[in-house]
């Protein structure tokens, strides 16, 4: 697509991919990808959704760019600012929703900052999808009408502001942690200091809604020894609360 005068600059759209299953992506979201000029993606977008992008398109994997972290993202910026340059429609493609824990906000702002039009595409988000796909509610009449996600990422003071496990312990009836498999031998005590009972439910969902999705069932005090013994890895989420005991009563 020519960019004419008046326009100088394309657009960057920020669309959310969801959590694995290509059926759940947007409709917009495929529209876009068949139009777009040049795609800049994340390493956990699926081969189908990638499979879908115009044919014709620049494809980026932003994933697999070297450079520590910070770099990672500064290049990744650079390299949407140039390309909005020189293309109408260039998309940036993230896992689940641009705008939860997918540092769509940092690209936004710095897209914008630049003078460079941004619109965003809501995907469906992991913390919703792949409890979903256990037959597990986040809120449930009776169980819990409340919910906080919550990423247990080490380094969340570096990135973003600490988190203060032992306030959410009690302030939400259903925790969804991102990025916490690794953690969660730091998060559950600081859970159970902040009143959560070492019965808790807990249910880890590893690759949600993909054929390769694994779910792991315990409690605060047994799923530390059962990850151990298990050996499960991320990518998962963690669900902490009474819904986790629904779906165990519907298998009864
Ligand atoms: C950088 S965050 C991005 C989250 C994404 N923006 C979203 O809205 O789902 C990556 C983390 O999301 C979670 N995640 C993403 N996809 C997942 C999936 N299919 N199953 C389970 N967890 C997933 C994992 O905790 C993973 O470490």
């Amino acid at each position: 697509m020519i960019i004419n005068e008046s326009q100088k600059v394309g657009k960057v759209y920020l669309l959310g991919a969801g959590p694995g299953d290509p059926g759940l992506l947007t409709i917009k979201g495929k529209t876009l990808l068949e139009l777009a000029e040049v795609v800049i993606y994340d390493a956990l977008v699926s081969k189908e959704i990638l499979g879908m992008i115009n044919p014709y398109a620049e494809k980026i994997n932003a994933g697999k760019r070297r450079g520590n972290h910070s770099l990672l993202q500064l290049e990744t910026t650079q390299l949407l600012i140039q390309k909005a340059k020189e293309h109408a429609i260039v998309v940036r493609l993230k896992g689940g929703d641009p705008f939860v824990f997918g540092r769509g906000g940092e690209e936004m702002t710095d897209l914008m900052a630049e003078g460079i039009p941004v619109e965003v595409i809501p995907g469906i988000t992991a913390g919703i999808a792949a409890p979903a796909y256990a037959n597990i509610p986040v809120t449930h009449r009776g169980y819990s009408s409340s919910v906080t996600f919550v990423t247990g990422h080490e380094s969340a003071g570096k990135y973003r502001p600490d988190v203060n496990w032992k306030a959410i312990a009690l302030g939400s009836e259903t925790i969804v942690i991102y990025m916490g498999i690794h953690n969660l031998s730091h998060i559950i005590p600081e859970l159970k200091e902040g009143g959560l009972d070492e019965k808790t439910q807990i249910a880890l969902i590893r690759w949600g809604t993909t054929p390769a999705q694994e779910e792991l069932y315990g409690t605060l005090g047994d799923i530390l020894d059962q990850v151990e013994t298990t050996g499960f890895s991320a990518p998962a989420i963690a669900i902490i609360g009474k819904v986790v005991g629904l779906k165990m009563k519907n298998q009864e």
